[in-house]
């Protein structure tokens, strides 16, 4: 791992890169351990929401053994997904399958701990159950919670969450969740929206591979301050970004 934070990132956001995806997955699980651990010895517990698509994988794998699964105390997480395709919990498109199938299942945390996007409810009503669970977390009147950390992806438009380019929920400015639309199937999309991301206090982006290289380094410059995930803006800090080699390629350029 070979961190490039330094005197001159005070003006960049932080960048973490790793040699390989596997030891980009270690990193980001041991800043997961790290933000958990304070969040539990400052105020109890922690709340965490993470994001499908495949490059969280290994991640997901790689956080549910030691000695990351050792190393916080999951009985007091809160889990959550940022966001969801409206397809059945089983369905292979599932994002909670993703977690079930590669975190929770032989994870250190119970299965209660994921609030599960219900889709099965259709969308308003699933938006709605959403924006209760949300509520069991404290928050001042219509102020959304603080989450400890978000894990976010990057999609190949610039996308991350269900937050697309050129659609409806990159407008909310209210809402702690909206229906979103994707450019490929499943089209149908259930997300958080800015006003809740902007809100948390930590927010770690994981990006692996050559072919965002190019829109990596674009957001970090600040050249591509139009791609939805360079509005990204955590309350508590810039975006944290975990990066392979392969999606750091361009940085230096
Ligand atoms: C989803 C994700 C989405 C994802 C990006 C990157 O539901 O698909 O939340 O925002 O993080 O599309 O996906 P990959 O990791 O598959 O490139």
């Amino acid at each position: 791992m070979s961190p490039r934070i330094g005197a001159t990132d005070r003006f960049q956001p932080p960048v973490r890169i790793a040699a390989e995806p596997a030891a980009c997955a270690r990193a980001l699980a041991e800043f997961v351990v790290d933000v958990a651990s304070r969040a539990v010895v400052a105020r109890g517990g922690f709340s965490l929401a993470f994001s499908g698509g495949t490059t969280p994988t290994l991640f997901f794998q790689t956080l549910r053994l030691a000695p990351y699964r050792n190393s916080v105390e999951w009985t007091r997480a809160i889990l959550f997904l940022v966001d969801e395709r409206l397809v059945p919990a089983d369905n292979p498109a599932s994002n909670y399958r993703l977690v079930k199938e590669n975190f929770l299942d032989g994870g250190p945390a119970r299965e209660s701990a994921v609030y599960r996007w219900k889709t099965e409810l259709g969308t308003d009503a699933a938006l709605a159950d959403y924006e209760a669970g949300l509520s069991s977390l404290p928050h001042a009147g219509s102020d959304p919670p603080e989450l400890d950390l978000l894990v976010l992806g990057l999609g190949p438009d610039g996308h991350t969450a269900s937050l697309f380019p050129g659609t409806a929920p990159l407008e909310e400015t209210t809402r702690w969740v909206a229906a979103g639309r994707a450019p490929q199937p499943p089209v149908d999309r259930l997300t958080m929206t800015y006003p809740l991301i902007n809100a948390a206090r930590h927010a770690a982006f994981l990006v692996n591979g050559t072919e965002k290289a190019s829109l990596v380094a674009q957001i970090l410059s600040g050249e591509g301050k139009n791609y939805p995930a360079a509005a990204v803006r955590p309350r508590g800090g810039p975006a944290l970004w975990f990066l392979d080699s392969a999606a750091a390629r361009d940085l230096s350029k």
